[in-house]
C-alpha cells in the first residue's frame, strides 16, 4: 500500500503538527473554548475508536456494516452498468472495516477499483492494513491529507469514473450549514454521473442517542480525555485527566449529539510548544464534538441543493441508520 502524505512541506516537514498546534491555540483561545474533532484519531485514539465502534450501545456502525453487507452487491451491479474500473475514494476512513464489503462486491461484479482513502491521521491509515489486502483487480493509494486537500490532489490525479464514500456518519461532525458546504465542495470536485454514498445517523429516541455517546463501559469518555493526552504528548501539556470530567448530551435547537470536557476546578494548564497557559474556571467546558442527526427529508434537500440526484436510500430495519446512494449532476 502506497502512502503519499500531503501535511508537511519542505519548509515544515511536521505541517500536521504545526497545524494541530495553531488550531489548539485558536480552540482554546476562543469563548467557549473548542477543541476539532479531527484531532481524536491518534493510535490511542483510532483504538479506542475501534472499542466505540464495537460496543452494544454505539448502533451506529453496526447498522451501516448490516446495510452494506445486505446492499452492497445490489450497489455494485449498478456501478458496474457504466463502468469497468472505479476511483473509490474514501473520506476519513478510518480502520476500513465496512470498506472491504463494498470491494468484495466491486470486484465480484468484475469491476476493478483504485482506492485512495483520505484521512488526516496516519495511525488510522496503517490500522487499514489489518482489514485490505491489494490484488490485481483493487490497489491502494493512501492520502494523509484533509478531506479537500486530498480531493483536490486527486482531482488532477484521477482519471476514472468516481465513487466518493462518507460512511460513519462523519458528516455529523458538521453543522448543517457547514454540510452544505462540504457537499457543494464534494459536487465541485467530482464529474458528472460520479457517485456519493453517504452514511448518515437519524433523528431517533433521545434516550438511545444518549447512550450511544455515554457509553456504559466509559469507552467514549476515555476517548475523549485521550485528546487532552494528545495535547500532553505531542505539544508538551501538562492536562491533568482527572481534573476534567466527559458530559454528552443532545441539542434538540441543533439536532446534535454534543460532548464536551469540564473542568472539574478553577485551573491553569501551560502548553509548552505554544508558550502558552491557558485558564479554566471551574465548571467550564471544552467543546469536543458535534453528531448531527438528520430527518430522510433533509438528507434528501441537502443531496438535492447541492447538484446530486437521489439514486437509492438505503435503511436497517428500525430505520435508525441511513445510506443515501447520489449521482452528480452537471449541466
Ligand atoms: C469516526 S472515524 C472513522 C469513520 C469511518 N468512516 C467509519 O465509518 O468507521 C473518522 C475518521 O475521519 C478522519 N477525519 C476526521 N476529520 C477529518 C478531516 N477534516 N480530514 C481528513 N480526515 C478526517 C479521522 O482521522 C478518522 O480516521
Amino acid at each position: 500500500m502506497n502512502i503519499i502524505n500531503l501535511t508537511g512541506d519542505e519548509l515544515s516537514p511536521d505541517g500536521l503538527k504545526e497545524q494541530f498546534a495553531m488550531d489548539v491555540l485558536t480552540g482554546l483561545s476562543s469563548s467557549p473554548k473548542g477543541i476539532s474533532p479531527k484531532y481524536f484519531y491518534n493510535d490511542h485514539g483510532s483504538e479506542l475508536f475501534q472499542q466505540i465502534t464495537e460496543s452494544e450501545d454505539y448502533y451506529l456502525t453496526n447498522l451501516e456494516y448490516e446495510i452494506l453487507k445486505q446492499h452492497g452487491h445490489s450497489m455494485a451491479k449498478k456501478l458496474k452498468e457504466t463502468t469497468d474500473i472505479v476511483d473509490l475514494i474514501e473520506l476519513g476512513a478510518g480502520d476500513g472495516r465496512k470498506t472491504t464489503l463494498l470491494v468484495n462486491a466491486l470486484n465480484e461484479a468484475g469491476v476493478k477499483i483504485n482506492y485512495f482513502p483520505i484521512d488526516i491521521s496516519k495511525e488510522a491509515m496503517e490500522q487499514m492494513k489489518e482489514f485490505l489486502t491489494e490484488t490485481d483487480q483493487f490497489n491502494i493509494t493512501g492520502i494523509v491529507a484533509e478531506y479537500f486537500h486530498g480531493l483536490n490532489y486527486l482531482r488532477d490525479n484521477s482519471t476514472n469514473p468516481k465513487i466518493l464514500l462518507f460512511l460513519g456518519s462523519n458528516i455529523g461532525n458538521f453543522n448543517r450549514g457547514q454540510a452544505a458546504g462540504f457537499m457543494r465542495r464534494a459536487w465541485r470536485t467530482l464529474n458528472a454521473n460520479d457517485w456519493l454514498l453517504l452514511g448518515a445517523d437519524l433523528k431517533k429516541d433521545i434516550d438511545i442517542l444518549h447512550k450511544a455517546y455515554n457509553d456504559s463501559n466509559g469507552i467514549t469518555r476515555r476517548f475523549n480525555l485521550n485528546l487532552l493526552s494528545r495535547i500532553n504528548e505531542d505539544l508538551g501539556g501538562n492536562f491533568d485527566l482527572s481534573t476534567f470530567d466527559h458530559y454528552g448530551s443532545y441539542n434538540p435547537l441543533l439536532g446534535a449529539m454534543e460532548s464536551f470536557l469540564i473542568s472539574k476546578k478553577n485551573q491553569s494548564i501551560y502548553i509548552k510548544e505554544l508558550e502558552k497557559e491557558f485558564h479554566f474556571k471551574a465548571f467550564e467546558p471544552i467543546h469536543m464534538e458535534y453528531s448531527t442527526k438528520y430527518l430522510e427529508d433533509e438528507l434528501l434537500e441537502l443531496g438535492k441543493t447541492s447538484g446530486f440526484t437521489v439514486e437509492e436510500t438505503y435503511y436497517d430495519p428500525k430505520k435508525w441508520y441511513s445510506n443515501f446512494l447520489f449521482k452528480v449532476i452537471k449541466h
